[in-house]
């Protein structure tokens, strides 16, 4: 059921979270599928709707940075750890980056995936922050998309992945970045495990220090499943506009205005960013994917952009949901 995050409507999703209830809900990124972090009932629902792995860790979902104590234990933090950890929630919270920490006691290992580090962010979004804050608990949430398929940016695509029974806020404010989270863990240096809004030079800007893509790149991390993001289309990176199937096929151009050429070859063809600003492209990315993917096109092709700033993340999503190729 799609629920208007007024207040009434946010204070009875908060009611229902809070009873162990699983309720959708949009953050600056894309919606969450979130629950009650210290209730591990609540959480097994999450990765049962989801059809999530147990060995994937939930990220905690906190109204302000006074309140990481309720899901981490800053004590176990070095001093220096503990000085990266004040300068990066300063800087970048409420918004898309994900600090992983040493979590409390209190929080069920099924949000850990039975490991010791929570991933922990407050999230850049009224309606989240206002869900929080009502709920009054930590909410635990990944994507609120099926297991490795494409992540909502709208309340109607949580209720095509999902159903009419599931609780979903929905808002005027949208999903603005439209892209996921940066995850990192500043256990040692400064490392990132998933690339995201949030960029290694925006992190280096404020900590003046290098920072290690190399987790991103891993497929053992977890959530780095070299399949994910997945649209059921076909999705392939790169185009041949001259293909005899083309009529056929979708074009998705990440920057720069569309060619005559380009539009008449394709079925549909969308530039991201006429102007090639990434994150304008970013912001309508899974938008215009889904849309795409209803179209019931035989594939969708993607004109790549460049590996700078948030083009990482951008495409980082696209290789993985390309590995796929539909079902
Ligand atoms: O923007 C976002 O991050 C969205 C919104 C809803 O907050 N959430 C999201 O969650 O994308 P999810 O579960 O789809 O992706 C979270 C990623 C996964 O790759 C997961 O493995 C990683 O973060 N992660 C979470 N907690 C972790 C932990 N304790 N250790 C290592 N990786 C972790
Ligand atoms: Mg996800």
């Amino acid at each position: 059921m799609i629920l208007r995050a007024d207040q009434p409507g946010i204070e009875w999703a908060a009611k229902a979270l809070a009873a162990g209830e699983v309720v959708a809900f949009p953050t600056e990124t894309v919606f969450g599928l979130g629950g009650d972090a210290l209730n591990d009932s609540a959480v097994k629902k999450i990765f049962e709707l989801k059809g999530r792995p147990a060995n994937n860790p939930l990220i905690c979902h906190i109204a302000s940075s006074e309140e990481v104590s309720r899901v981490a234990d800053l004590g176990k933090l070095s001093p220096e750890q503990l000085k990266v950890f004040h300068e990066l929630a300063e800087s970048f919270w409420p918004g898309p980056l994900t600090i992983l920490l040493p979590k409390v006691k209190d929080l069920p290992y099924s949000v850990t995936a039975g490991g010791e580090l929570v991933g922990v962010r407050v999230p850049g979004h009224q309606v989240a922050l206002d869900f929080i804050r009502a709920a009054n608990c930590p909410i635990a949430a990944p994507s609120a998309n099926k297991y490795t398929k494409l992540s909502a940016v709208t309340a109607r695509q949580v209720e095509e992945a999902f159903g009419r029974k599931l609780l979903i806020l929905d808002s005027d404010e949208p999903c603005h970045v439209g892209i996921e989270s940066t995850v990192i863990d500043i256990g040692a240096g400064v490392n990132i495990l998933r690339t995201g809004f949030v960029t290694a030079e925006d992190i280096t800007g404020v900590l003046g220090v290098e920072v290690n893509l190399g987790g991103a790149a891993a497929s053992s991390a977890p959530g780095q499943h070299r399949v994910h993001y997945a649209p059921r289309t076909k999705l392939v990176i790169g185009s041949d506009a001259k293909a005899p199937n083309s009529k056929h096929c979708g074009l998705i151009k990440i920057t720069g205005p569309l060619t005559d050429e380009e539009i008449s070859a394709f079925a549909r063809a969308e530039t991201l960013s006429e102007s090639g600003d990434l994150l304008e492209a970013a912001a309508k990315l899974y938008l215009t994917i889904h849309a795409l993917d209803g179209l019931g096109l035989e594939q969708i092709n993607v004109l790549p952009c460049e590996m700078r700033g948030i083009g990482t993340a951008i495409m980082d999503r696209l290789r993985r949901a390309a590995a796929h190729g539909g079902v």
